[in-house]
């Protein structure tokens, strides 16, 4: 049955032009937001139609009046009564590491003690750690985690994933990760295959560098179950050399290009994130400014994780506001992964706006709209705004303000969550 949403409050539907926004555009809201009084069509997963609420409650029902969020069956049409909610795109979270097994809690302790990230890779924890773990898990183990997972995030608001691979380390696991992640749903679902994410225990990183071109990857283009390929380039993991013979084999193949880059140090990773014309440079927390005005120039995203060293108890965040200023492309995600256990965006848009400095409203571009065009919509419809044609992803906020979205740390803002036209109240 189609669905019509009535007397909505401010409607943030981040439409217009093409492509990412960037600098003033993205804290626009005279072209983004539209004051409150609208309407939506909703039919088959799609926005049909947005329009003046009185218009279409006259037009499609009568001028009658349903509940409220549960929804009324009147003319044919579920009519949900949104009354005066704010409502903003279904948020698209475009890094995550979904899958994976183990719990690596003690490693907070080790870091107070003094350890890095590095020192306690050394120690036997950190990627390989949970490589191990994951390894021994069947594949219905992994989807059935996977889905717990989705169901956190839906909560907090995002309808639509990137979910990588990247703790199986040999052929047959991370094919498996990604049969897995083929498997999920509840959100739109775009996977990436991180097969050099670490090297895995027992081999040098050269010669599995030479299994990943020989082997891995012929095998994970041949399955058809990856978008887009990753590698975790910095000093210490992949070289720089090492990362670009995988991604020209990757490219090849027919991939994306996405990278995790300049995470712990300035290792010139976004400057080859641009020369590949990666979708993406990830991380980007230590790059320079030269290799930020380079992606920019080749339409690399840089791809902000603040939840990383949040959850690593550091306090220096990458610089998202310069990048307002300077009008590069970027966007923001959660990085969900063992050491960064954050599934919420709207989390991720209380570090943007209230420790990084950046607008509301540019904060939701980053994890919506801009985010949207990193990872892509399954069925290859626009989502991360709420446009007509567009996917029927969209989230009504529990406030009046469309501002709320980003200022409840740790507690969902939402009132509920549509994905694919079916609501889901919270
Ligand atoms: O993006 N840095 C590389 N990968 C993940 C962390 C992986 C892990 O620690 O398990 C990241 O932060
Ligand atoms: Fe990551």
């Amino acid at each position: 049955m189609p669905t019509l949403l009535l007397d909505l409050g401010p409607l943030a539907h981040l439409s217009g032009g093409e492509g990412p926004l960037t600098g003033q555009q993205m804290k626009d809201d005279d072209s983004l937001v539209e004051t409150e009084g609208k309407g939506i069509l909703i039919d088959g997963g799609h926005i049909q139609r947005i329009s003046d609420s009185d218009e279409m409650r006259a037009e499609y029902v009568g001028g009658k009046r349903g509940f409220g969020l549960v929804g009324e069956e009147i003319e044919g049409l579920n009519v949900i009564e949104v009354g005066g909610r704010a409502v903003i795109p279904g948020l698209v979270d475009s890094h995550t590491h979904l899958l994976w097994g183990g719990d690596r809690s003690r490693e907070m302790r080790w870091r107070q003690q003094g350890e890095s990230y590095q020192s306690i890779a050394k120690m036997g924890g950190g990627i390989v750690h949970t490589v191990q773990q994951t390894r021994s898990m069947r594949l219905e183990d992994l989807i059935s985690s996977g889905l717990a997972r989705i169901d956190v995030a839906l909560a907090n608001g995002t309808t639509a994933m990137e979910v990588k691979s990247g703790y199986g380390l040999s052929t047959d696991s991370e094919l498996r990760l990604l049969e897995a992640a083929s498997q999920l749903q509840g959100v739109s679902i775009d996977s990436t295959w991180l097969g050099a994410h670490a090297s895995p225990p027992d081999i040098e990183r050269e010669t599995y560098v030479e299994q990943i071109l020989s082997e891995q990857l012929p095998a994970v283009i041949d399955s058809g179950q990856a978008r887009s390929a990753d590698v975790f380039c910095e000093p210490g993991w992949f070289t720089l050399e090492e990362t670009e013979d995988i991604c020209r084999a990757a490219m090849e193949g027919g991939l994306d290009i996405r990278l995790h880059v300049d995470e712990f140090v300035d290792g010139g990773g976004l400057s080859l994130a641009a020369e590949l014309g990666a979708i993406s440079g990830d991380h980007a927390h230590w790059s320079d400014s030269q290799a930020r005005a380079e992606a920019s120039a080749a339409g690399t995203l840089q791809c902000f994780l603040p939840g990383t060293p949040f959850s690593m108890g550091e306090t220096h965040f990458p610089p998202a506001s310069e990048c307002v200023e300077f009008e590069y492309p970027w966007c923001a995600a959660t990085d969900f992964n063992p050491n960064c256990q954050i599934l919420s965006l709207p989390f991720i848009g209380n570090l943007l706006s209230q420790r990084m400095g950046v607008d509301p409203l540019a904060s939701l571009v980053a994890v919506s709209r801009n985010s949207g065009y990193v990872t892509k919509h399954e069925m290859g419809l626009k989502h991360g705004m709420v446009v007509e044609g567009g996917a029927a992803d969209l989230n009504i906020l529990d406030s009046p303000f469309w501002e709320s979205w980003c200022q409840r740390p740790g507690i969902s803002p939402f009132a509920a969550t549509m994905k694919g036209g079916d609501l889901m109240l919270h």
